[in-house]
């Protein structure tokens, strides 16, 4: 598959701040992309180079294969829908929605039709004729998504178009969304510093960080193998520690971790003496009441320091022999399951694979 957009090493600097430091990446067709980071990481800067309101200071940016780095916005197939909506307060609903077309000189027929689809898609039905005044916000927030998809753009632009609803209506709006990209097949570009929207719509994530592209993947690739100190810590709960590469075997890695816990992690890239730092999520360290009959990778002692009943899960605090802490999260299976109270020693396995080695920030 050929990307859709591609943005090629491209930094952007403003006076003398570097804003996006050498970012490449690809969007292919169809496809539901998501900028995902802190405040100030580059993630609107980003968004803004593949509408044409930022030009790169180097490198390129494609669309369709053609080179657009200096092309204004209005020779691009994009639409951007943005956080505040800028929806014309003096337009009706269908007025606002069929603005674009109108712009662009359509015979009436086709503009009547095509409002009339965009309408449809965001269930707009019956609202036609008030005025922006007189909608909720996320009557407005679809409002503003008709306007965009009604002109058929390749690439529709999203910068945090969530961001003003309120909780509720924020969860409702993401499977909204989502089905509508399914249901259009356009490219969507969504851009959000909030990790659960990230995960629950997209089919790829980069998680950004100072201007950089840490990582790309599905959102169960960063889950389960963040590659970055950054990432582990930026997406979900994770426990990171340091360790001392001791062995290498086929693939494998046989570490010292702090407290001396030594384990078998995934990996080969690092040699014996090294010393690096390691993920594991507290729900892929497994517990056991006793040692496990069958033979188990990476088993070892500890004790339940602390528990905290959270419902669907129970939040431990185990102490390895050594000292190690860890957080573990246990599901909660009720009557049939296992229960861990503070105080109790415990066996604990995690799996090989489940650790994933990081790379530091620099
Ligand atoms: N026109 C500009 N002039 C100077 N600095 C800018 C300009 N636009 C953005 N920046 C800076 O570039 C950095 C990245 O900005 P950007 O708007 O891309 O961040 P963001 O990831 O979208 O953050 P947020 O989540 O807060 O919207 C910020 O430090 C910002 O202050
Ligand atoms: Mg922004």
């Amino acid at each position: 598959m050929s990307a859709l957009v591609e943005i090629r090493d491209v930094t952007k600097t403003f006076g003398t701040f570097t804003a996006l430091d050498h970012v490449t990446l690809e969007i292919n067709q169809g496809e539901f992309m998501t900028f995902l980071g802190p405040s100030g990481c580059g993630k609107t800067t980003c968004l803004r180079l593949i509408s044409g309101f930022e030009q790169p200071t180097t490198g390129e940016v494609f669309i369709a294969g053609r080179e657009v780095s200096n092309d204004p916005p209005y020779k691009r197939n994009v639409n951007q829908v943005f956080q505040s909506y800028a929806l014309f307060p003096h337009l009706t609903v269908r007025e606002n929605i069929a603005f674009g077309l109108r712009m662009k000189r359509l015979p009436a027929a086709d503009i009547a039709a095509k409002t009339d689809w965009a309408i449809g898609m965001t269930s707009l039905q019956g609202m036609e004729d008030r005025k922006p005044a007189q909608l909720s916000g996320g009557q407005r927030q679809r409002v503003a998504l008709a306007r965009a998809i009604v002109c058929e753009p390749q690439v529709l632009l999203l910068d945090e178009p969530l961001s003003a609803l309120d909780a509720k209506l924020r969860t409702q709006m993401r499977s909204e969304l989502k089905n509508l990209q399914k249901r259009l097949g356009i490219t969507f570009v969504f851009v959000t510093h909030d990790q659960e929207e990230a995960l629950s719509m997209s089919d790829r994530i980069a998680v950004m960080n100072k201007g950089r592209v840490e990582q790309i993947g599905t959102a169960a690739e960063i889950y389960h193998h963040p590659r970055t100190e950054f990432v582990a810590g930026f997406i979900g709960e994770t426990n990171i520690v340091e360790a001392e590469v001791l062995e290498r075997n086929s693939g494998r890695l046989r570490c010292r971790l702090e407290g001396g816990l030594e384990l078998w992690i995934k990996g080969n890239g690092s040699g014996e003496g090294a010393k690096i730092l390691v993920s594991v999520r507290p729900e892929k360290i497994r517990l056991h009441r006793a040692p496990p009959e069958q033979p188990r990778d990476n088993l070892f002692e500890a004790r339940i320091n602390s528990e905290i009943f959270k419902g669907a899960v129970d939040d431990l605090t185990i102490v390895t022999t050594g000292g190690l802490e860890l957080g573990a999260l246990l599901a909660n299976e009720g009557a049939t399951g296992l229960e861990f109270h503070e105080g109790e020693q415990v066996w604990c396995s995690i799996h090989p694979d489940d650790i994933s080695l990081l790379t530091r920030e620099a």
